[in-house]
């Protein structure tokens, strides 16, 4: 099957070009291309062509919390969202510390067919913080898992965190670390300062971040080894990250598109659609993640996508679970806090939501650059289009999204994966 892309700007730069994907590949880009009759054509005049997106870090919650989100209704959501690869994180029932679960989780993403779904390893047994996995036996499984996290908790053990980085630089893995110390936030459900206080929610300091992001990088450093932050949500872990990388130590971040659009002074309704880990911080620390994200301190976004049921959401804001839907919002939120002020390019858009998380992770099929005889994982977008968010009507099976009412730019009008369209005007194809 042939498809031609009809008048699409790539990187939203330049003239309109089409470009006829053939074999799973780009095939030609030129004026005027012709298809015969059975060529799938998508008219896309007027909008830009990007890479397919990248998620490192995604809550996909099946195994076991099918009733949230499945790998196939996860799935469906990334394709709408313009991604091509995401990867699944390892806290789900069972834990995902064996090649058990991670080789099932990549298979099942291979039968869904919408997306890569690259199953992340956990870091220690169960999540428990004390016992290493066999990191080896996954990533010589069929998943071939490449990176390593027990994310929703911290590998707060310094010992532990050591022979972890130690134990992934053999095997040429990447470990991404949720930085949170844990003794800072005991019974934490909101940033600490003086909207929490106001409000009477007891408070996640910076400092809770930030020791461990500081920690880490050190271990990196005498390792030699790589370490990966996750949703990184401080002005202070900007410093810190800037400091590390002038260091010459191997350390990649990323930010989710809430800390950079959302602040805590959402939390004024107590919703708990606004809980999230690591919580909503000040205006000012969403200021200090943007620009350093434009300057490539932070090097890409990631959605840290967390579906939960309504019952676990619709409660009182301190036993809210953390966590906010992210996939189908993602590119139209990076576009409002980013594109629209100048801060980033398309071109940009493309290296932190797809070359860099691929590059990151060692994807070598993805991130690709727009070029004949390029994989054809592909994002095409609307620029001018926008749209108002409604939870029920995303493809996720939760709807717990922080955008609810919001009238936010640009869409993903279709995605491509390896040549075939996964999504097209709103729906994903199965
Ligand atoms: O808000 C969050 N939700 N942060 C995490 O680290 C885990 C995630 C989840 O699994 O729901
Ligand atoms: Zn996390």
């Amino acid at each position: 099957m042939s498809v031609l892309i009809r008048g699409v700007r790539r990187y939203g730069e330049g003239e309109p070009v089409d470009v006829l994907v053939e074999d799973g590949q780009i095939a030609a880009i030129g004026p005027g291309l012709t298809a015969d009759e059975r060529t799938d054509v998508l008219d896309a005049a007027g909008q830009v062509l990007l890479p397919g997106f990248v998620d490192l870090h995604t809550h996909l919650r099946e195994p076991g919390r099918e009733d949230t989100e499945t790998i196939e209704t996860g799935s469906a959501a990334a394709a709408l969202g313009g991604f091509t690869a995401v990867f699944a994180m390892a806290n789900t029932t069972p834990v995902a510390d064996s090649p058990v679960v991670t080789d099932h989780v990549w298979q099942r993403g291979r039968q869904v067919g919408l997306v890569d779904v690259h199953p992340v390893g956990a870091v220690t047994v169960g999540l428990a913080g004390t016992q290493l996995t066999e990191m080896a036996m996954m990533a010589n499984g069929a998943a071939k898992v490449r990176m390593f996290s027990d994310d929703g908790k911290c590998v707060h053990d310094p010992l532990i965190m050591r022979r972890a980085l130690e134990y992934a630089t053999g095997l040429g893995v990447l470990v991404a670390q949720h930085a949170e110390e844990p003794r800072l936030t005991v019974g934490a459900v909101a940033h600490e300062g003086p909207t929490a206080a106001r409000l009477g929610l007891a408070g996640w300091p910076r400092a809770a971040e930030e020791s461990i992001v500081a920690r880490d990088a050190l271990l990196a450093r005498d390792a030699g080894a790589r370490v990966h932050i996750c949703h990184a949500s401080t002005r202070g872990t900007v410093e810190l990250l800037g400091w590390a990388k002038a260091q010459g130590i191997a350390i990649t971040a990323e930010v989710t598109p809430h800390h950079l659009l959302l602040d805590d002074s959402r939390l004024q309704t107590y919703d708990g659609v606004n809980r999230v880990n690591p919580p909503l911080r000040e205006a000012s620390d969403a200021q200090a993640l943007r620009q350093a994200l434009a300057d490539g301190v932070i090097d890409c976004v990631a959605t840290d996508h967390a579906p939960h049921a309504e019952h676990e959401k619709c409660c009182e804001f301190s036993v809210a679970r953390p966590g906010m839907l992210g996939l189908q919002t993602a590119l139209s939120v990076v576009v409002e806090t980013m594109v629209v002020p100048g801060l980033l390019t398309w071109r940009d858009v493309a290296r932190v939501m797809s070359e860099n998380p691929a590059r990151i992770v060692g994807l070598t099929d993805q991130g690709r650059p727009l070029e004949v005889g390029e994989p054809a994982n592909l994002t095409i977008v609307d620029p001018e289009a926008s749209w108002t968010v409604d939870g029920s009507a995303l493809a996720s099976r939760s709807a717990n999204t922080p955008y609810a009412s919001m009238t936010l730019p640009a869409t993903v009008t279709a995605t491509l994966l390896r040549g075939r369209v996964t999504a097209r005007d709103g729906r994903a194809q199965l």
